[in-house]
């Protein structure tokens, strides 16, 4: 299998695995990227078994409607149940680097929010240390700079996402040259830096399980 259709099995793995416990009124969180977009594809088949989905990103959204699913603002929702959404690089702490798609402030949030962080990813991206996908950093653009110079002083090389505008109307600082070891301290002490929104560090609240694509199958792995 390529790794498109790893992604396609971890999608239609999430729907399998969410699917018992929906209800009819069940708002489901949805994440941003190519996996995430396959596993609305396969939600889109079982529209009837519940209400509707709040999503990470403006892609999100519109893809979801295009299928009939109903989209809520998360202001508007009571609770989640689930999220679910894709990653950059998981380790075996079910850590997280997200952001690949500049979505990582909404994907933190709607992430939050949900009961259970179903996260969905190809073999690929499992890593013994998290860093070698540079970590996406969002920032206010009139603190690019500074917040540059403070990622160097931790240890980083933040290279400037050229022409890319985030959702919330922020630009991205891609980390370079990380190895995470601790990785709940990192994404502390990079939010601590004045200027920075977030960033895709996911260890404070990391996946609740973590539907891995493999040659031989859809691994299931908790923490
Ligand atoms: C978007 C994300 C994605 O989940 C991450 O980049 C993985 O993307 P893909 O499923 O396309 O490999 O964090 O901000």
């Amino acid at each position: 299998m390529n790794q498109d259709q790893l992604k396609q099995a971890v999608a239609q793995a999430a729907v399998d695995y969410i699917l018992p416990h929906l209800e009819r009124n069940s708002v489901i969180g949805v994440g941003t990227g190519s996996t995430a977009n396959y596993f609305i594809d396969a939600l889109a088949r079982h529209t009837f078994d519940f209400d509707g989905a709040v999503a990470s990103s403006e892609a999100t959204a519109q893809r979801l409607k295009d299928h009939g699913i109903a989209v809520y603002d998360l202001n508007s929702v009571g609770e989640l149940e689930f999220y679910v959404d894709g990653a950059d690089e998981a380790n075996d702490r079910l850590e997280l680097i997200k952001g690949g798609g500049a979505a990582l402030t909404r994907e933190k949030i709607v992430a939050a929010v949900a009961k259970t962080f179903v996260c969905i990813a190809d073999a690929s991206k499992r890593v013994p240390v998290l860093g070698g996908f540079p970590l996406p950093v969002e920032v206010i653009p009139m603190a690019r700079s500074h917040v540059a110079r403070q990622l160097v002083r931790l240890g980083g090389d933040p290279v400037y996402r050229q022409g890319v505008v985030t959702d919330n109307g922020n630009v991205i600082l891609d980390v370079h040259n990380l190895h995470i070891t601790d990785a709940a301290k990192l994404e502390a002490d990079i939010n601590a830096i004045v200027g920075v929104v977030t960033n895709g560090l996911f260890a404070a609240r990391p996946a609740d399980v973590l539907l891995l694509g493999t040659a031989t199958g859809v691994q299931i792995l908790k923490r």
